[in-house]
């Protein structure tokens, strides 16, 4: 491609928290974006905030669990887009339960959802990096691979990410292609407001516990994970590959 041509970069998870912020950024960026989620209309926010600003996006619906849907999200996305080099793996759900508590379908979903589908993305588009001899993928971990109570599921498909992350590094530097992952701490979204919700706490006293817990005394924004995707995404990060970074506010690994 010639340096003028438009990066696409693909967010999927896009039409709201922290994927919704991270499509913004990188448009902003100068990316021409597609905004995966399950529900197309869902992603219109999000799309219409990029155009808005003068940017170029397109709405997705699709299940990134799904095989068939990859593929032919994949398919429409180079038609109307363009070839994509930038993969973000951002989609995700809860299902938090005590070990003996959780049942076979909550933890497939899981699963299903963060690894599965951050596989079947990754392998669907790195074809199209490694035509172009350029490629980033980032892929959303968590602070709870390192353990978290009532998260199982959760927190193997988190830790299971960052291996996934490391081996897609090796195997596609060659390409051009690096892998990293961004694993966030706390972070204000819908899906800790559900967390809050499920434990019997008004949100805003949920953040505020959790911020006497954190180094800068505050809880993450959207904002705050887009500008570390932003970085590993950048033309300028090629040398950073296999990397974790824990973006939450204080240490942690
Ligand atoms: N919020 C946090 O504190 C936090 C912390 C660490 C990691 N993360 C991770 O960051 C990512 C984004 O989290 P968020 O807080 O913005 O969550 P969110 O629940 O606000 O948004 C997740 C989005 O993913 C979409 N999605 C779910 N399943 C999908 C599927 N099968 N196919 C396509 N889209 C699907 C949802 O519809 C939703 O729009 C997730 O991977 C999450 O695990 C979040």
């Amino acid at each position: 491609m010639s340096t003028t041509e438009q990066r696409v970069a693909i967010v999927t998870g896009g039409a709201r928290g922290i994927g919704a912020a991270t499509a913004v950024r990188l448009a902003a960026e100068g990316r021409a974006v597609a905004v995966i989620d399950l529900d197309e209309a869902a992603c219109k926010d999000t799309v219409e905030k990029i155009t808005a600003a003068g940017g170029k996006a397109l709405a997705v619906g699709a299940d990134v669990s799904d095989e068939a849907q990859v593929e032919a999200a994949i398919t429409r996305i180079v038609a109307e887009l363009g070839a994509p080099t930038i993969l973000v793996n951002n989609a995700g759900v809860l299902r938090d339960n005590l070990l003996f508590k959780m049942s076979v379908a909550d933890w497939d979903t899981v699963l299903g959802v963060h690894l599965r589908g951050s596989f079947l993305m990754t392998k669907a588009v790195q074809k199209h990096m490694v035509d172009a001899g350029f490629g980033r993928i980032v892929n959303l971990s968590s602070s709870s691979a390192l353990g978290n109570r009532g998260q199982a599921n959760y927190s193997a498909a988190k830790a299971g990410l960052q291996g996934f992350t490391k081996t897609l590094a090796i195997e596609l530097g060659k390409f051009g292609i690096t892998a990293n992952a961004v694993a966030p701490g706390f972070i204000a979204t819908d899906m800790t407001a559900a967390t809050a919700a499920r434990v019997g706490m008004g949100f805003d006293d949920f953040k505020a516990a959790a911020a006497t817990q954190i180094p800068v005394q505050r809880v993450g924004e959207p904002d705050d994970i887009a500008n570390a995707v932003a970085f590993f995404t950048n033309e300028a990060a090629g040398f950073v590959s296999g990397q974790v970074l824990y973006v939450a506010g204080g240490p942690l690994n």
